[in-house]
């Protein structure tokens, strides 16, 4: 069966953490559909060479260094893209992650504080910023990527921080969903199961991706695409009716 092509020809994204893993499949899944995509990162080097390459590609796309855990950068880089782009339709908060599997004994306050920061606060302030603009405009959408670690539970170890920085995320999600609504803005969640990415297969091991798979029906782990497919949905004007909703695409992984 050939895939629904949506339409976002004009339309102008931001995603935060689109240098690499899911950020960069959303980034070309929008770009594909017809966006024009701002996309921030950390690695000044890598998010320089996907521009590049993109831009070869004849896509409308700009890489912009920052640390989304930053005020000050934050404001900065915001200003400048809402400077030169007008207006903005959709904000994705993707920017995320963990390295460290540990128990909530072994976690240090600074690697608690650091992954809150990457995963929440970032989340907090990227909102922050586009608030005024989609505001003024009486329009916007706002897609969160949080994690199935939000809404259950695996014995084996992860990290304490990342699991509740993602709780806080589909609440912040709700809570961005009620102050918008008044301008027709929509705001939801999306809280994906293991995903392929260079990271995961970083911080999982062979054996726990396995295990991982086993414990979805579909026997898999998700692909970026299947990911970045949902946030293309939440930003489009197909899901208009929903708002303030943490959806998990997980294969039919098993809430226990
Ligand atoms: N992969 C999974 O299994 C999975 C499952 C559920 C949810 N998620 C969520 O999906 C999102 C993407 O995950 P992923 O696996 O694709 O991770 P990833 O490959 O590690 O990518 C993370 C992205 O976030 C950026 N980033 C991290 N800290 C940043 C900061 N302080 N400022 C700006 N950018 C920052 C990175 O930028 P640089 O590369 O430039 O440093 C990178 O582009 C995260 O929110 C993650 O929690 C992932």
């Amino acid at each position: 069966m050939a895939m629904t092509r949506f339409n976002f020809n004009g339309k102008k994204i931001i995603v935060t953490g689109g240098t690499r893993g899911i950020g960069e499949g959303i980034v070309r899944a929008f770009l594909k559909s017809g966006a024009e995509v701002f996309f921030l990162g950390l690695n000044a080097q890598k998010g320089g060479k996907l521009e590049s390459e993109l831009c070869s590609e004849n896509f409308k796309v700009s890489f912009f260094r920052c640390d989304v855990t930053k005020e000050d950068e934050v404001k900065e880089i915001f200003d400048k893209i809402v400077f030169h782009a007008g207006n903005i339709d959709v904000l994705v908060n993707n920017a995320g992650g963990w390295e460290n599997q540990q128990s909530v004994l072994k976690t240090s306050l600074d690697e608690w504080e650091k992954i809150i920061s990457r995963n929440l606060r970032s989340v907090f302030l990227c909102s922050k910023q586009i608030i005024p603009v989609f505001q003024s405009q009486k329009s916007g959408r706002i897609v969160n990527i949080s994690s199935i670690g939000s809404l259950t539970i695996v014995k084996s170890a992860s990290s304490p921080p990342y699991i509740a920085a993602k709780a806080g995320v589909n609440a912040l999600g709700r809570v961005l969903a009620a102050e918008l609504a008044d301008y027709n803005v929509a705001v939801n969640t999306l809280a994906p199961s293991t995903t392929e990415t260079e990271r995961l297969v970083r911080v999982r091991s062979e054996d726990q991706r396995k295990q991982m798979a086993e414990r979805t029906l579909f026997r898999r782990l998700s692909t970026v695409e299947e990911i970045a497919n949902w946030v293309l949905f939440l930003a489009a004007p197909e899901s208009s009716y929903l708002t303030g909703q943490t959806i998990s695409v997980n294969g039919g992984r098993l809430m226990i």
